[in-house]
C-alpha cells in the first residue's frame, strides 16, 4: 500500500488557549516496500504525523477538504489535504477504519506499557480477537496458531511464555510481546515509534533484524521513528526529517547524511560514519560511502588498497 500525504496539518487543542501547532503542511509519499525512516528533534511532529497513518488521530483540521465557497479564493484558504494509505481514503468520513488498521499495524512508543491481558497469550491474541469480522471469530485452534507464529517471530517461545503474565517477564521480552501483538494480524505496513527505544546494544541489533525479517517476508513496508542516526542510516531506504511539524529533507540515507551541517544545524545528529568521513575530508581524504559501516569500511579499504 502506497502512502500518499499532502497538506496535511495537525493542531493540538485547536481552538483553546493551548493550541499547539504540531503538523504544518506536510507532503510525503512513502512507496510500497520502503523501510522508511521518520526523524526529527524532540517535539517535531514526528509521533503526530505516524499517527495519522492509521487514522488514530482524525483531523478537524486537515481533514476539512476545500470547499468553493461564494466568496473569492483567497491566498490564505487552506489548500486541499489529501492523506490516502492503499486504496483507503482517510480524509472520508466513510473510509472503514477498523479494515485500514487490521492493515497497517502500529506500535507504539514503549509498548510494553500497553500490556494488559492476564496472559501473553490473551494478549497477543487480542488484537487478532478484535479486528475479526463479523460472524468470522476465529476458532480456539487458529487462535493459538497465529499466536504462536506472531511469537516465534519476535524470538519467543509459545510453550514457555503463553501461559505467563506478561508482567512477569523482562523489559525486553514484554516488548516483544507487545509487537507480536500488533504483528499477529500480519499487517502490510508496520508502524513502529521508537522501537528501539531503551533497549540496549543487542536488543537493539535483534529488533531491527526482526524487522527487516518480517519486511522480507509478509510486511510490505515498514515506517520506524528514530532518535537513532546510525539506525536511520544502516536500515531506510528513505528518511524523512521532521522540523517544526515540516519536513526539512526527505531522501536516502546516502543523499541526507551528506548534508551533515543542515542536519547539524535542526539539532539533530549524524551517524558515526559520516562524522568520519567528515574528520577524513578535514584531512584531504574523501570517501564517498552510503554510511553503513560495511560500505564505509569497503570504500576505506579500497582506497587504501589503491594506495599501496
Ligand atoms: N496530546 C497532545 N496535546 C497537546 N499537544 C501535543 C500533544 N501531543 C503532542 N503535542 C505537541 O505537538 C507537537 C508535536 O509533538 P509530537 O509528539 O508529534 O513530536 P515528536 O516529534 O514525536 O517528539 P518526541 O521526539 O519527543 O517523541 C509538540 O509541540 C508537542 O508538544
Ligand atoms: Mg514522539
Amino acid at each position: 500500500m502506497r502512502i500518499v500525504c499532502e497538506n496535511l496539518s495537525y493542531t493540538y487543542n485547536e481552538g483553546s488557549p493551548f493550541a499547539a501547532k504540531a503538523l504544518d503542511g506536510v507532503t510525503l509519499t512513502i512507496e510500497e516496500g520502503e523501510f522508511f525512516g521518520v526523524i526529527g528533534h524532540t517535539g517535531s511532529g514526528k509521533s503526530t504525523f505516524v499517527q495519522h497513518l492509521n487514522g488514530l488521530l482524525r483531523l478537524p483540521t486537515s481533514l476539512k477538504k476545500y470547499k468553493p465557497k461564494k466568496r473569492k479564493k483567497s491566498e490564505n484558504e487552506a489548500p486541499m489535504s489529501v492523506l490516502r494509505v492503499g486504496e483507503f481514503d482517510l480524509t472520508s468520513k466513510n473510509t472503514d477504519f477498523r479494515a485500514l488498521r487490521k492493515r497497517v499495524g502500529m506500535v507504539f512508543q514503549y509498548p510494553e506499557y500497553q500490556l494488559f491481558a492476564e496472559t501473553v497469550e490473551k494478549d497477543v491474541a487480542f488484537g487478532l480477537e478484535n479486528f475479526a469480522e463479523k460472524g468470522q471469530k476465529p476458532t480456539e485452534e487458529e487462535v493459538k496458531r497465529a499466536v504462536s507464529d506472531a511469537l516465534a517471530t519476535v524470538g519467543l517461545d509459545y510453550n514457555e511464555v503463553a501461559s505467563k503474565s506478561p508482567f512477569d517477564l523482562s523489559g525486553g521480552q514484554k516488548r516483544r510481546v507487545a509487537i507480536a501483538g500488533v504483528i499477529v494480524t500480519k499487517p502490510e505496513v508496520l508502524i513502529l515509534d521508537e522501537p528501539a527505544a531503551g533497549l540496549d546494544p543487542l536488543g537493539k541489533q535483534e529488533l531491527m533484524e526482526l524487522l527487516h525479517k518480517i519486511h522480507g517476508d509478509w510486511c510490505k513496508t515498514v515506517v520506524i521513528v528514530s532518535h537513532d542516526m546510525d539506525e536511520i542510516a544502516e536500515n531506510c531506504t528513505r528518511a524523512a526529517v521532521f522540523s517544526e511539524g515540516k519536513i526539512a529533507m526527505c531522501a536516502s540515507p546516502k543523499e541526507l547524511f551528506s548534508h551533515a551541517e543542515e542536519l547539524l544545524s535542526l539539532g539533530l545528529d549524524i551517524p558515526l560514519t559520516a562524522k568520519l568521513v567528515l574528520a577524513l575530508k578535514e584531512r584531504g581524504i574523501e570517501i564517498d560511502c552510503d554510511y553503513t559501516v560495511e560500505d564505509f569500511v569497503q570504500k576505506v579499504l579500497a582506497r587504501k588498497g589503491g594506495r599501496a
